[in-house]
C-alpha cells in the first residue's frame, strides 16, 4: 500500500476548508489529494494540525503530586496538543546537562507525545551541552513558582542576547520587574496590586529596547500590548486563555483558583488583549499550563501562583470563535501555527513533509468545561462551567493518539523532539 493510513474529511489547507485527503507514510504527511482509496472518512468534521503549547509546567520531576510527564502530556492529548514545552522550574531546576539526562529518562518513559525540555540559567550559567538539546532558555525576571530570578542589567541583557543569537535558540522571558512589586495578598485584587501593569510594561520595554531576537511569556497588560507594538523583528509574545477569558472580577468558586503570576487584571487589559491578538501585535496563545493540588489552593494567602489550562486552551477558544470573538482563521494562526512556526516548524501545518500530527474538530459539538472530565491531576479549573469544543481525535506523527474522545495512545510513546533519540544520561 501506498500509505500507512489515510485520512479524510474538510482539511484545513493554505487557509482555507477543503474536502481533501491527506496520506500518512513514515509518520509524516507524504501527500495531499482529492481522495485515497480506503481512507478513514470523517465527513464533514474539520482537520487541522495538532496544537504546540509552547509552555507548559509538567512538574516532573520533584512535584509529582501536582501533575507528572503521563497526566501532563495525557491532558494535553485531550486539548489537540501533540508537542508540549515543558518549563525548567522543575527540582532539580533544569539548567544543567546532567539534570537534562534525568528528565529525560523520566519524560521518555511516561510521554504520550511529543514534548521538548525548555532549561534555564542559575548562577548566569548557561549549560552548552543542555542548551543544544533544548528548544529554547527561559528566563525569568521576578520571583514565581520555583523560586529562581534571573537578575539582569541592560548589559548583562544583551551579553545573553548576544550569546543566545549564536545558538539559534530563542529566549523566554516571563517579564515582570521586581521593583514595583509589593508582597502578601488574601485576595485577587490585593493580588494584582501587588504584582501591578507597570511591572510588565517596564519588563516588556527593557527587553523590546534590546532589538534582539527574543519571545515574551503570557502578556497580561493593556500598557504591555502597546509597548509591544514598538517590538522590533523577531521579537515575539504569547498571551494565555486565562488572561484572554478571566479578570479579578470573574466568578470564581474558590478566588485562589485565579491566583496567577502575572495576575489575573481588570477586564480593560482583557479586552486590548484580544485586541492585540487579533491585530497581529500579540502573537500566539499559550496555556502557561501551572499546576497545584486542590489543598495547596485553599488558602488564598498561601497558596502558589498558578492555573492548569494545557486541555482547555485550544477547546475555549475554539468556542470564542463561535462566540465571534476571533475569526476561524486568526484562531488557528495563533493557536497552532504560529507557535509551531517559532518553535517547531516541523509541526503546526498541514503540508507533504511535516509531521502527521492532526486533529479532527466538530464545531457544532460545544460542551461545557468539567473539571471532573479533565486529566490533569490538578482536578480543578477557574474555567468550570465554559464553553469549549474539545478534539475528538488526534494523530501524532501518524499514530492515533485519541479516537472518538478516548485515549488509545501509549506511555513512553511521545519523543523529545530536540534530543537524539535513545541519549543516555551521562
Ligand atoms: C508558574 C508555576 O506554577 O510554575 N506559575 C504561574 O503563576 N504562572 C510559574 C510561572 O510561569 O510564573
Ligand atoms: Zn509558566
Amino acid at each position: 500500500m501506498e500509505f500507512d493510513i489515510a485520512i479524510s474529511g474538510r482539511v484545513y489547507i493554505h487557509h482555507q476548508l477543503v474536502d481533501a485527503a491527506i496520506g500518512i507514510k513514515d509518520r509524516k504527511i507524504a501527500a495531499i489529494k482529492k481522495s485515497i482509496q480506503n481512507s478513514i472518512d470523517f465527513g464533514s468534521k474539520i482537520i487541522l494540525p495538532a496544537r504546540v503549547d509552547p509552555h507548559v509546567h509538567f512538574r516532573d520531576p520533584g512535584f509529582t503530586e501536582k501533575e507528572d510527564f503521563f497526566t501532563g502530556t495525557l491532558s494535553a492529548a485531550f486539548g489537540g496538543v501533540s508537542c508540549a514545552l515543558d518549563m525548567p522550574n522543575t527540582q532539580p531546576f533544569l539548567y544543567r546537562y546532567q539534570n537534562l539526562g534525568e528528565k529525560e529518562h523520566i519524560a521518555s518513559r511516561k510521554a504520550v507525545v511529543d514534548y521538548g525540555l525548555i532549561v534555564g540559567m542559575r548562577n548566569r550559567i548557561l549549560d552548552e551541552k543542555a542548551l543544544n538539546r533544548s528548544p529554547a532558555l527561559k528566563i525569568f525576571m521576578a520571583p514565581t513558582t520555583g523560586g529562581i530570578v534571573n537578575n539582569l542589567d541592560d548589559l548583562a541583557l544583551q551579553y545573553l542576547l548576544n550569546i543566545m543569537m549564536e545558538y539559534g535558540k530563542p529566549v523566554i522571558f516571563h517579564a515582570e520587574e521586581p521593583s514595583y512589586m509589593g508582597d502578601g495578598a488574601e485576595n485577587l485584587k490585593e493580588h494584582l496590586k501587588s504584582r501591578p501593569n507597570i511591572s510588565e510594561a517596564e519588563a516588556i520595554r527593557r527587553l523590546i529596547k534590546t532589538s534582539k531576537p527574543l519571545h515574551i511569556a503570557h502578556v497580561s497588560t493593556k500598557e504591555g500590548a502597546e509597548v509591544l507594538k514598538n517590538r522590533a523583528e523577531g521579537q515575539s509574545s504569547e498571551v494565555t486563555a486565562h488572561h484572554l477569558l478571566l479578570t479579578i472580577d470573574s466568578d470564581f468558586e474558590n478566588e485562589a483558583y485565579g491566583k496567577v503570576n502575572p495576575p489575573l487584571r481588570k477586564r480593560e487589559d482583557r479586552d486590548a488583549l484580544w485586541n492585540a491578538l487579533r491585530n497581529g501585535i500579540i502573537d500566539m496563545i499559550s496555556s502557561d499550563h501551572a499546576p497545584h493540588t486542590i489543598e495547596e489552593k485553599e488558602e488564598f494567602e498561601t497558596a502558589p501562583s498558578g492555573i492548569p489550562g494545557v486541555e482547555t486552551t485550544l477547546p475555549l477558544i475554539l468556542a470564542q470563535v463561535k462566540n465571534g470573538n476571533i475569526s476561524f482563521e486568526r484562531a488557528v494562526e495563533v493557536l497552532i501555527e504560529n507557535p509551531a512556526k517559532r518553535f517547531c516548524p516541523q509541526k503546526g501545518s498541514i503540508e507533504v513533509g511535516k509531521d502527521a500530527d492532526l486533529i479532527v474538530i466538530d464545531m457544532k459539538s460545544v460542551t461545557k468545561i468539567r473539571a471532573e472530565d479533565l486529566h490533569s491531576k490538578a482536578g480543578w479549573t477557574p474555567f468550570e462551567g465554559m464553553e469549549g469544543i474539545f478534539p475528538l481525535s488526534l494523530y501524532v506523527r501518524g499514530n492515533q493518539v485519541i479516537k472518538n474522545g478516548n485515549f488509545e495512545g501509549e506511555k513512553g510513546f511521545g519523543r523529545n523532539l530536540w534530543m537524539q533519540p535513545h541519549t543516555k544520561p551521562e
